[in-house]
């Protein structure tokens, strides 16, 4: 079978564990557009896996790699109906983008937030950066608003490149709100906004390798985190905020890709959150869209590319999902320290 052979290829070459059912969402990619990253996009599977998967497909005469563009050969269409596949197809909302969000009310919150993030510090790659759309980052508001999670509440980010402490904190609504990062770029810009603009917003330069301050523990109500993508900095920037919870009732907003994170990892990592004492109480794919960062061609995937063409800045491939978790458990995570590389696994691409 051919899909089991190039799965298999991909497990052997990459290290990367994926199934026939996910070169097939590969392959419908393709049909679906001639454009690498709308391929790599739709296909939803670790981007390394995906361009695996795209060279195996040259070989077997499926595609052809002409122009910048990845074309399907009459030999690929013939595959494709032998094996059943047809083009990918997203159906999205139209309104919503697919959010489930009514975005309107927020309307004055996007302004004033677009005109602050307009001087924000550009995504560096030292810290895997690259950060969500300014809208992204209201819709992100906007639901934990729809949760209860926002008015009158604690809240903690770990990690602060898309700025959600800033949108949270313009709302007014939130009792406080606390950020940390590790960059003092991001320290500094956040500092600065919450002067000028009068927030209640607290920032703490912090490594999250590190054990959180233990005046942080256990105090808040909410957190929102968007990790970096291997399991172990995954786990790491969720346990941390998991920690910060107060108790049950308490949630998280986390961030996780379907291309940097194939399905293997997202089983792992969503029996972390339950183990730690928290459910998974809403999941949106798709949610986050990402502004390209300036370090596209240095990043990890790029040399894999069969095809490589710079996105243009506002033209979004890479994605994620948003989570939403609860405790309903006491909060059972390590307040450990992490060393060394964090950020790298078989499956990242975009470090
Ligand atoms: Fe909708």
């Amino acid at each position: 079978m051919e899909l089991e052979a190039i799965a298999k290829r991909i497990v052997d070459k990459q290290g990367i564990p994926v199934t026939a059912r996910d070169v097939a969402r590969a392959f419908a990619a393709v049909l679906a557009s001639e454009d690498i990253w709308r391929i790599v996009d739709l296909a939803s599977l670790p981007v390394l896996a995906t361009c695996e998967a795209l060279w195996a497909f040259g070989e077997r005469g499926w595609v052809r790699f002409a122009g910048g563009r990845v074309l399907a050969t009459p030999e690929g269409q013939e595959a494709a109906r032998a094996l059943g596949i047809r083009p990918a197809q997203e159906l999205p909302c139209p309104r919503c983008r697919g959010r489930g969000l009514e975005l309107e009310p927020f309307r004055d919150l996007l302004r004033d937030f677009q005109r602050i993030a307009r001087n924000r510090p550009e995504a560096a790659q030292e810290f895997d950066q690259g950060y969500v759309t300014e809208e992204t980052t209201v819709a992100r508001i906007a639901l934990a608003l729809a949760r209860g999670d926002l008015a009158g509440k604690e809240i903690l980010v770990l990690g602060d490149d898309d700025l959600v402490s800033l949108a949270a904190a313009l709302t007014r609504l939130p009792k406080r709100v606390a950020a940390l990062d590790v960059d003092p770029r991001i320290v500094d810009f956040l500092r600065q906004a919450a002067r000028e603009e009068k927030l209640a917003l607290e920032v703490v330069q912090h490594d999250l390798r590190e054990p959180l301050p233990p005046e942080l523990l256990r105090r808040f109500d909410t957190f929102f985190c968007d990790p970096t993508e291997s399991l172990r900095g995954y786990l790491a920037f969720a346990q941390r905020g998991i920690s910060a919870l107060r108790g049950a009732g308490c949630a998280g907003y986390l961030g996780l890709t379907r291309l940097e994170a194939s399905l293997a990892k997202w089983r792992r990592i969503q029996m972390a959150l339950l183990e730690a004492g928290a459910v998974v109480t809403d999941l949106f794919p798709n949610f986050h869209e990402y502004v390209n960062w300036p370090y596209i061609e240095t990043m990890r995937a790029w040399p894999h590319l069969p095809v490589k063409r710079v996105p243009g800045r506002y033209e979004p491939w890479y994605r994620s999902a948003l989570l939403r978790i609860e405790l309903v458990e006491e909060p059972r995570v390590e307040n450990v320290r992490y060393r060394g590389d964090i950020f790298t696994d078989a499956e990242a691409a975009t470090t």
